[in-house]
């Protein structure tokens, strides 16, 4: 394999299990877990950010270097209004309560997908969210709001269009890595490993283009109940499992 793969294998080695350096996140069943409680689905939505802090801390404790959390989808606007509201607003919230922490912490925070169609409000918190952690290295926290990875892939093409079209870029000169470059995760790693909770068995348009290689792990239990030990269950199932990148077995060659 060169060494310019894009999906060539970024993990560490921590003693004899391997972990990854970039972890994404499909936190799936908020809803589920309200309802079997008899709570708004906003609750789930509330525990569930909850679950994200627990997590944010341990991926970080044991030495994973990015984590992207899917946390509002280009379709989540199809739900009812409250609902959309209620994930606005727990961003707002997430941002102003956690941002002096995380920055102390030495997180760099992103958010992936769509600016536009936010509140201007969301926006201005999310700029100033990026902005005020820029230079922090330790741990990338990417948070996926608005996101939609066919919108993602569309928006790349149109700015590399327009950078063909103004003869900045040689169609000749397109190349996978060229294409990566215009995505919402220019610079970083693929995802090593792709989570679900809530036992669905989709990608729903999550990363389609950065989790080409990533290894997909599914699990039953529902986004607010996860933790660390699950957390850590996923890693020691990526870190049994043999990545190829579509060659054969050490051995077999
Ligand atoms: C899927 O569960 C989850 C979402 C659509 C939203 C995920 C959001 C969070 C965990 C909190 C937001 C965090 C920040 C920082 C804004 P679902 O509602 O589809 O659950 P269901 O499938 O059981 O109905």
């Amino acid at each position: 394999m060169s060494t310019d793969d894009a999906s060539a294998p970024s993990d560490t080695h921590a003693g004899a299990s391997r972990v990854p350096a970039h972890i994404a996140i499909i936190m799936d069943g908020n809803g589920r877990w309200a309802k079997a409680r008899g709570l708004p689905r906003a609750a789930g939505h509330e525990r569930g950010v909850e679950a994200l802090r627990r997590t944010v801390e341990a991926a970080g404790e044991i030495g994973v270097r990015y984590l992207t959390v899917y946390s509002f989808s280009t379709e989540n606007w199809r739900r009812p209004a409250a609902e959309v509201n209620a994930l606005f607003g727990l961003l707002r919230t997430f941002i102003k309560k956690d941002l002096g922490r995380l920055k102390k912490e030495g997180v760099k925070i992103n958010v992936i997908g769509r600016r536009e169609g936010l509140p201007d409000d969301i926006a201005m918190l999310v700029e100033k969210a990026e902005r005020e952690t820029a230079s922090n290295s330790d741990f990338v926290l990417n948070i996926a709001f608005n996101y939609g990875g066919r919108e993602e892939i569309a928006r790349a093409a149109r700015a590399l269009s327009a950078d063909v079209a103004s003869g900045a870029v040689l169609p000749s000169d397109v190349t996978e890595e060229v294409l990566a470059s215009y995505l919402d995760t220019a610079d970083m790693p693929d995802p090593d490993l792709l989570v679900r909770t809530s036992g669905e068995y989709r990608l729903s348009n999550f990363l389609l283009w950065q989790a080409a290689y990533s290894e997909l792990v599914f699990f039953d239990v529902l986004w607010p109940d996860f933790d660390r030990a699950w957390l850590e269950k996923a890693v020691a199932i990526y870190s049994d499992r043999e990545r190829r990148f579509g060659a054969v077995s050490t051995g077999d060659a």
